[in-house]
């Protein structure tokens, strides 16, 4: 090849790399006009959803409510019926499982052992059920339950 055909390609390959460059940069601006979405991290519709995925599944709560929440709450309370204490009920929910076997050595109502205990009359019976005595738990390990239900479960344990 001579001097002047190495110069007729280099023409001519630099036209076709010019040229190449020319069409890149018309497609950089051509799309950049059509793309005029939002940059994905600054997209508040996308942040919220993001925000939601990642959201804790519960929170604790420090600080103490307002006295208005409060009374929010007290006013959506169902009207409380003063809840009758249904004696045979928790006994048989709470009580039985130990007093009816006599497990861990439960006095069974009725039973000698029983009388026993019910001679020390019920003031006292109703304290060793709410607080608790050796290997009974207090409230039968049912602290849900208010001191009346506990009452009203002895009250029965006495009629038997
Ligand atoms: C986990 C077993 C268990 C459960 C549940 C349980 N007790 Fe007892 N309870 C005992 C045992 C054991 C004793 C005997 C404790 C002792 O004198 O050492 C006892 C004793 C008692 C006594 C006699 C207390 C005294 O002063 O002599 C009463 C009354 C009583 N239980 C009531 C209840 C009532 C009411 C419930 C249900 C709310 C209940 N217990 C649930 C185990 C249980």
């Amino acid at each position: 090849m001579g001097k002047h055909e190495d110069k007729m390609f280099m023409k001519r390959f630099s036209m076709v790399i010019g040229g190449l460059m020319a069409f890149t940069i018309v497609i950089i601006i051509f799309a950049n006009t059509f793309d005029k979405d939002v940059d994905p991290l600054e997209n508040p519709s996308k942040l919220a959803m993001t925000a939601k995925r990642i959201e804790p599944v519960s929170a604790v709560r420090t600080e103490m409510p307002s006295g208005e929440e409060i009374a929010q709450a007290a006013a959506a309370e169902p009207a409380q019926v003063a809840a009758i204490p249904d004696g045979p009920a928790t006994y048989a929910a709470a009580c039985q499982a130990c007093h009816m076997t006599g497990a861990a050595g439960a006095p069974i109502p009725g039973s000698d052992a029983w009388a026993q205990r019910a001679a020390k009359g019920a003031d006292t019976l109703y304290a060793s059920a709410i607080n608790g005595l050796n290997a009974m738990p207090a409230k039968g390990g049912r602290m849900d339950l208010s001191d009346e239900d506990i009452k009203a479960a002895v009250d029965h344990m006495l009629a038997q």
